[in-house]
């Protein structure tokens, strides 16, 4: 499965930080890239420093017309989830979108926004999901929506070519330092 998400309604410098948040979420917790739909390439910057220091192969793209990204996605065969908190609850749509995803060349769009999103985004999804109908962040709804589309499996990743890397540990910090290879 490729997991894509798409941050549309970036506010330059405003969002600066939470963006940044969405595609570091994204990388960490299994997603293969972001597509922002703003000029903002200092959030491609600060990722790809991350990246380039703990490894895998995540990427940012910068510029993207949301709507065209989405008619590309679907036209390839893509599906698109829009998160948001006037869509069906998370638990009640994730065993189809799982069941959705299970084919090896599945392909899911995770769409979030930043303030008002557009009504075409809500029709375009095949799935409009909230992490419970509450309001909170985009931050923290990537985060949930990944991990219950992989049941915990991302956790798990190795991420390649790490310059540095964790050993996880009980008490206190512990670093393998890679070459980067
Ligand atoms: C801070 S919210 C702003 C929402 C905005 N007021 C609106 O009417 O669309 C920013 C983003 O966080 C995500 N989000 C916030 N609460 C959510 C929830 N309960 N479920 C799913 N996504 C949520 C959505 O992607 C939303 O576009």
């Amino acid at each position: 499965m490729e997991i894509v998400v798409l941050r549309l309604g970036h506010r330059l410098e405003r969002d600066k930080r939470v963006t940044t948040h969405v595609g570091l979420v994204g990388r960490a917790l299994g997603a293969r890239g972001m597509l922002l739909a703003a000029d903002d390439k200092s959030v491609e910057r600060s990722i790809k420093r991350v990246t380039k220091r703990w490894g895998g192969d995540f990427f940012v793209k910068t510029g993207v017309s949301w709507s065209e990204a989405i008619k590309n996605w679907k036209q390839e065969g893509g599906k698109v989830c829009h998160l948001t908190m006037y869509g069906e609850n998370l638990l009640d749509v994730i065993g189809e979108i799982r069941e959705d995803a299970k084919n090896e060349k599945a392909r899911i769009m995770v769409v979030v926004g930043a303030e008002k999103v557009p009504y075409e985004v809500f029709e375009a999804a095949d799935w409009n999901v909230a992490v419970g109908n509450q309001p909170h962040s985009e931050i923290a709804a990537l985060a949930l929506f990944l991990d219950y589309l992989q049941q915990g499996k991302e956790l798990k990743a190795l991420f390649e070519h790490a310059e540095i890397e964790i050993v996880p540990t009980r008490k206190g910090k512990k670093v393998k330092i890679g070459d980067g290879e």
